[in-house]
């Protein structure tokens, strides 16, 4: 009679796992959500010591883990492409997506669609911050901290990833060393030069900004408030001011305008102690002196500012310093945000959709105009694998060391020479085994930032984002050497950390990335953007910009013009992509760079 016996033996083992666990849990107080029992974003909370509870709401699903579609829900799954679908048709079918860009409501339809299903990725108003694993008033209106998508990990769990994984996480040293440090430069694989990670440098660190106290808390703005340029208060601002026609401060150098010496405008810098005057300037953000590149971003937007001034001043004889500058600022900031979403995003995507700036298409939704920058965002642009470890202007090459703390090489070869160099070199590939020796430090950092705030596993961002979780190291790297280095140090896939995930993950097709880093990084960017003060109603319109002359300014703004409006004589190729003639002489594995094999 083997019936009875297993039956037994099932009753024993029920009985015995029930006591053990409830004495596991009245011992060692684990908490009951530790294994994010709740599925598709149902909130998970304790009920007495040893029971959760999934709240469900608005959420499409039910159940006990809201595992079960509703009705409504299963109908909207069914016809909702996947990620990956939509990803693969809008790398591809370029004559349909050129008859979609070329029809102006199509388009607008389009453009529209896509704002909306990114931002609806993003919480807003926030919900969660670093210190609670659960929903708090703070998180709504402390703006010292960064947002949180997901909350952290319950403090008393298992393991550091709540019950996936070992009990104690990898060493970081010897996770950057295996799995980050650069063996060779691998390629951008899409032929993007080093324009692109220094405009990305450049552009998202005035709203990355870490405070001192802790990773966990920030200290900028939240969004795209030029503060990267003016300075990150009124202070600051009124020292990088020249109080005359709207203008800023800058100095002519060998003929060309740049911003002023720190001498001559005091503000807040960060200079190794004893660097000689004649290389450090006065900037809006504090760490801009760090390299050519962020100092040539910052000479061609503040030649901008004093152009548009110029232009305005003309339109308005009538018109105060204050208001010249002020209404320079808004034209500034919005061509910036043309500039990131044409040029920018545009490149980063790879899609062949005209990616375009149309606010107004979202003035019939009930779209919300603010945003909160999130943790996991900043995380996910750590890109320095982008950098190659050396950059050749003017015929002399320079290492990462003999760039840091030198801006004077941008007047020493000039705007447009500098412009060139960076637009004829290769950049990196986010991959594995890229990070150049001189930012190892960095990845290193934001591993063990990721550890202390408790960082949900890089699987349950994937679902947050409504991508499949991986199910092994290899579907994750698409590369066996990388899956079995990563199945050693971290034994379960659940168990794979935030960053090292992203930057681990295969490139999507056609893409710089892979699908994590754009889905997630495409909807806080599109929230991030379309969410600022000038894409809202009352602010976009032509007054806003000192009128039409500003807002066409604004409409008509792009990478190529922000540059070569801004440098006397012949404007060098200006583009986040190579020029097309030296596309092959790059060092790529066979036959140029386009299809270069990582
Ligand atoms: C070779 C050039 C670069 C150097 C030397 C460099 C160096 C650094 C350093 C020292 C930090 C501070 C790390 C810490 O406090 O723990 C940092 C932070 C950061 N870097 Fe880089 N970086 C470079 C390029 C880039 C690029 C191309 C990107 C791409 C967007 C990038 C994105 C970031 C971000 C998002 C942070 C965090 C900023 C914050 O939270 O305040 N960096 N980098
Ligand atoms: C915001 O949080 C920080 C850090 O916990 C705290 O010092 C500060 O007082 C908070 N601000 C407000 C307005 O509560
Ligand atoms: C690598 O970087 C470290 C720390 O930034 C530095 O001390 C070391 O000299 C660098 N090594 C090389 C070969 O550049």
């Amino acid at each position: 009679m083997t019936p009875p016996k297993n039956l037994l033996a099932v009753v024993a083992i029920v009985v015995f796992c029930h006591a053990s666990l409830a004495e596991s849990d009245a011992t060692e107080g684990f908490h009951p959500c530790c294994s994010f029992p709740c599925q598709n974003q149902g909130v998970c909370s304790s009920r007495g010591y040893s029971d959760y509870e999934c709240d469900c709401t608005r959420t499409g699903f039910y159940g006990r883990n809201c595992e079960h579609a509703t009705l409504l829900k299963s109908v909207e799954l069914l016809v909702r492409p996947s990620p990956e679908t939509l990803h693969h048709l809008l790398v591809n079918y370029e004559w349909l997506w050129d008859i979609v860009s070329y029809l102006g409501p199509l388009h607008r339809f389009f453009m529209k669609r896509v704002y909306l299903s990114r931002a609806d990725n993003v919480d807003t108003p926030p919900i969660y911050t670093s210190r609670h694993e659960y929903i708090t008033m703070e998180a709504a209106f402390n703006l010292t901290y960064y947002a949180r998508t997901l909350p952290p990990v319950h403090e008393n769990c298992p393991t550091p990833m709540g019950v996936a994984g070992k009990k104690l996480q990898p060493d970081a040293g010897v996770v950057t060393e295996r799995l980050f440090r650069r063996d060779i430069f691998k390629p951008s694989p899409l032929n993007s030069n080093v324009l692109l990670p220094a405009f990305a440098q450049y552009f998202t660190h005035q709203f990355f900004k870490t405070d001192k106290d802790g990773p966990q808390y920030q200290w900028g703005g939240h969004g795209v408030d030029g503060s990267h340029i003016y300075g990150n208060d009124k202070e600051a601002s009124d020292i990088l001011r020249s109080f005359r026609g709207g203008r800023l401060k800058s100095q002519l150098l060998k003929g060309e305008e740049y911003p002023p010496y720190l001498k001559d405008a005091p503000v807040h810098m960060t200079y190794p102690p004893n660097t000689p005057d004649r290389q450090k300037f006065a900037i809006g953000h504090e760490f801009y002196g760090l390299l050519p590149s962020l100092f040539l971003y910052s000479t061609v937007w503040l030649r901008e500012h004093n152009r548009v001034a110029a232009i305005l001043s003309r339109e308005h004889p009538d018109w105060a310093d204050e208001q010249i500058f002020q209404t320079t600022k808004l034209v500034i900031i919005g061509e910036t945000i043309q500039v990131v979403v044409n040029d920018y995003v545009q490149h980063l995507s790879n899609y062949h959709i005209r990616v375009a700036f149309i606010p107004d298409v979202l003035f019939d939704t009930p779209f919300q105009y603010q945003n909160r920058i999130a943790l996991e965002f900043n995380h996910l642009y750590h890109w320095h694998p982008m950098m190659p470890d050396d950059v050749t202007i003017g015929g002399r090459t320079y290492s990462m060391s003999e760039q840091m703390f030198h801006p004077e090489i941008v007047v020493e070869h000039g705007v447009a020479a500098t412009t060139e160099a960076l637009a004829s070199q290769i950049s990196g590939a986010m991959t594995f085994r890229n990070h150049g020796n001189a930012t190892l430090s960095v990845a290193k950092e934001i591993i063990l930032a990721g550890r202390q705030l408790r960082l949900q596993s890089f699987n349950q961002y994937r679902k947050r984002f409504h991508l499949a979780p991986y199910e092994n190291f290899y579907d994750l790297t698409g590369n066996q050497e990388m899956a079995d280095a990563m199945e050693e140090l971290y034994g379960d896939i659940d168990a794979v950390e935030f960053y090292v995930g992203l930057v681990m993950e295969k490139a999507a097709e056609k893409a710089k990335f892979g699908l994590g880093i754009l889905e997630m990084g495409a909807s806080y960017s599109v929230k991030g953007l379309m969410s600022n003060p000038i894409c809202s109603p009352e602010y976009w319109k032509a007054s806003t910009f000192g009128g039409q002359v500003g807002f066409d300014i604004v409409k008509h703004a792009s990478l190529e013009t922000v540059f070569c409006q801004n440098i006397r004589g012949k404007c060098p190729h200006v583009s986040f992509e190579l020029p097309e003639e030296l596309i092959s002489e790059q060092p790529c594995t066979g036959g140029g760079c386009k299809n270069a094999e990582l």
